[in-house]
């Protein structure tokens, strides 16, 4: 019998909502009680305003306590304290050091980015993810020798796969892009803010069902469809013009079709792809190989690298090129 059916059993009529131990990193005190599971009972493990520090957290995780629950009604107590973490966190990013600030703000961004995924026509909650990223892609356009240490504390924090590969796919793209020097930093903003927003379609289906391997017929078509549904989640709320736009459109028909192209050599569609929506597009595919999955293990830098050169081949020899000379200073990742 699984633990909420021996809840509703044992009439403890109350609604928790999960979320990760790690986001207690983040707190410097409950924001709310907080519950866990014990001996498959709900049970209250940390009181509310109890201040957090890394011990207890290392405890929890050694109990097993990944998953931990607060009630519903009183989520969005936590859901603010994050949210003013990442406001402080947004207008002082060059305060101190900047390693560790940026290292903090992608991880809050990512925190912040589950809270937009379950309300996605929130408002509020998607201005404060696009200020805040947008203060972040400055900082990156400005601080490419810290890629790689951000990239690798980064992946430390075990974010779920559907948050963190945008973040990872936006961070390379604005290293390739800058090293390419075809573009201004304005540019290079616009298209870092482009290529983090371009999945929040796949809000559409409840994250865990990313975690398996095959999904429903229906669910895969709500999933193909994630770029127009992308589209329809920010057109209008967020400032990207219609060639943004376009790129989040198309963002996975150039792989599809290069896949298409290495079995067939007649493809049924031609596609003309902008030099952007490839770059955006290779990025996406390095970054979800390189991020494990449930069913499958994480690819290292060096063999996505050269999946990626299959792909772009002859076609965009420029563009891989950049690619090469951007990944060529992570030494301690390949
Ligand atoms: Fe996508």
């Amino acid at each position: 019998m699984d633990a909420f059916k021996v809840i509703e059993k044992s009439h403890m009529a109350f609604k928790l909502s999960p979320f990760s131990v790690r986001q207690l990193l983040f707190l410097d005190k409950a924001p709310a009680d907080i519950y866990g599971l014990k001996n498959n009972m709900f049970t209250k493990i940390i009181k509310a305003n109890t201040v957090l520090n890394r011990e207890i957290i290392r405890e929890l995780i050694a109990e097993g306590q990944i998953k931990i629950f607060i009630y519903t009604d009183e989520a969005h107590k936590l859901i603010s304290a994050q949210q003013e973490n990442l406001r402080r966190i947004t207008r002082s990013l060059s305060i101190g050091d900047p390693l560790k600030n940026a290292k903090l703000q992608m991880n809050l961004l990512t925190i912040h980015m589950e809270f937009l995924y379950q309300d996605p026509t929130n408002d509020d909650i998607l201005n404060l993810q696009a200020q805040s990223i947008k203060n972040l892609a400055v900082f990156l356009i400005q601080n490419i020798g810290l890629h790689e240490k951000l990239y690798n504390e980064y992946i430390k924090q075990k974010h779920h796969f559907i948050f963190a590969q945008p973040m990872i796919s936006s961070l390379f793209l604005t290293g390739v892009l800058k090293i390419s020097k075809m573009y201004s930093d304005r540019e290079i903003e616009l298209l870092f803010i482009t290529s983090y927003f371009k999945d929040i379609g796949m809000s559409a289906i409840p994250v865990e069902k990313y975690n398996q391997k095959d999904l429903s017929q229906k669910e895969k078509q709500i999933f193909n469809n994630h770029p127009l549904e992308s589209i329809k989640i920010l057109n209008g709320r967020i400032s990207l013009g219609p060639n943004h736009i376009k790129i989040i459109e198309n963002h996975h028909t150039f792989s599809l079709l290069q896949k298409e192209l290495l079995t067939d050599p007649a493809p049924s569609a031609q596609f003309i792809t902008g030099t952007e929506t490839v770059l955006v597009n290779c990025m996406d595919i390095i970054a979800a190989m390189i991020t494990g999955r449930p069913y499958r293990e994480a690819t290292n830098l060096f063999d996505a690298l050269d999946f990626v050169r299959v792909l772009v081949s002859d076609e965009y020899a420029h563009e891989f090129r950049y690619m090469v000379n951007y990944f060529k200073s992570f030494k301690e990742s390949v």
